[in-house]
């Protein structure tokens, strides 16, 4: 039996382990704590960033791959040079693990990005400013998640610690008219398969919803989405799932927000949205077997994130909501906490919506 070792006990560790069962691997997974979210394959627990740990993890695994971006790439390099085969590789996962790097390189593989530069002074911070009308996104290179370490600033006060701690990358504030996502899934020898571009809403820099397919994106915007995911999986020798995270300009243009080389928030509607979700076909590409269709079962599918508490007690007033699958993560309530998602699939986009909406609200607590 193929063994698959994830580094990272999270949602998207989780996640995997159902089709891992279907596709009959083993998964094991190397989590943070014994409380994980997925727990049930934690087969370690032990700190990432300790090179002996992930070692021993690995060794006896058939293949690594990640939960989250944040293994030091040192680590990784070390794996690849035991021998042990790694997806996303250590080259390619660099190039998501620091925001700064993923812009040069999106940038020298003549890619869209949004106009950027790296700040290492305040005096850099106010010369941006002055040649982007007065504002700027700062973004911290490395380590940032969910909107943290990311903000609107106006002035280099607005970073001074950041800068104390190292560089920042500042970037022009665009002006998008929504946010897309792109996900495509890509085998060490090059088969790529790409899914639907899905629209994407974040609140407070935190994804809310997710619309697949993207509304109005038949044509060029959806082939265009498509090929960059394509360009940019192959130019980065990408293995796995890779997200793309877009902004659209109100003039139809693409410029790449981020990237993210695993299963990402803007893909679990392709769960119940398609016929190969998005953590099966990251087992198939990162086991080497041919990937599934990503054609999409229903017009519409609609994922509505749960934060905060996930209160299984509530499951009994879903009675009149059927057709909305519920997905709990399993994790201790905390404010603000990705917990849990929905996904609803139907024949219309905006009553689709509604359904999902409405169950994501039977569980949403104030806490
Ligand atoms: N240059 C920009 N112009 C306008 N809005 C931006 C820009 N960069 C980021 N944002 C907004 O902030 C959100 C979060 O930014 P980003 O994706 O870089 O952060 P993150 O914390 O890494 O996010 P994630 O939750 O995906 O890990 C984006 O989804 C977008 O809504
Ligand atoms: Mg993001």
């Amino acid at each position: 039996m193929t063994v698959v070792g994830v580094i990272g006990g999270g949602q998207l560790a989780r996640m995997m382990i159902g089709p891992a069962i279907e596709l009959g691997l083993e998964l094991r997974v190397l989590a943070e704590t014994d409380n994980s979210s997925a727990r049930d394959r934690a087969t370690s627990v032990g700190d990432y960033h300790d090179l002996e740990t992930v070692m021993n993890f690995a060794r006896d695994v058939d293949v690594v791959s990640f939960d989250h971006e944040h293994v030091p790439t040192d680590i990784v390099r070390e794996l690849e040079n035991a021998g042990i085969a790694v997806h996303p590789g250590s080259a390619a996962l660099a190039v998501a693990q620091d925001k700064i790097v993923m812009r040069q390189r999106l940038t020298a593989l003549g890619h869209p990005v949004p106009e950027w530069a790296v700040a290492l002074s305040p005096d850099d911070v106010t010369e941006f400013l002055s040649t982007h009308g007065g504002r700027a996104v700062a973004k911290l290179p490395r380590g940032g998640y969910d909107g943290k370490g990311v903000a609107v600033i106006s002035d280099p006060a607005d970073v001074t610690a950041w800068l104390d701690a190292g560089p920042v990358l500042l970037e022009e504030l665009v002006e998008f008219s929504r946010e897309l996502a792109q996900l495509v899934a890509r085998r060490p020898q090059g088969e790529t398969a790409a899914w639907p571009v899905v629209e994407t809403t974040q609140v407070n820099g935190v994804c809310a919803e997710v619309i697949l397919p993207a509304p109005a994106s038949e044509t060029r915007v959806a082939a265009d989405a498509a090929e960059l995911g394509r360009a940019i999986a192959e130019g980065l020798g990408v293995t796995g799932v890779l997200a793309i995270e877009l902004f659209e300009t109100p003039d139809g243009r693409l410029l790449i927000n981020e990237l993210a080389m695993r299963p990402h928030n803007s893909g679990h509607v392709t769960i119940e949205g398609s016929v190969t979700s998005q953590f099966e076909q990251h087992l198939r590409a990162i086991t080497d077997v041919p990937l599934g269709s990503t054609e999409s079962r229903h017009p519409w599918a609609v994922m509505v994130n749960v934060f905060g508490a996930m209160d299984t007690k509530r499951y009994a007033r879903m009675d009149s909501l059927s057709g909305v699958k519920v997905h709990n993560y399993g994790k201790d309530a905390r404010a603000g906490r990705k917990v849990g998602h929905v996904t609803a699939t139907g024949n219309d986009a905006a009553g689709t919506a509604s359904r999902a909406r409405a169950v994501a609200e039977i569980f949403s607590t104030d806490i």
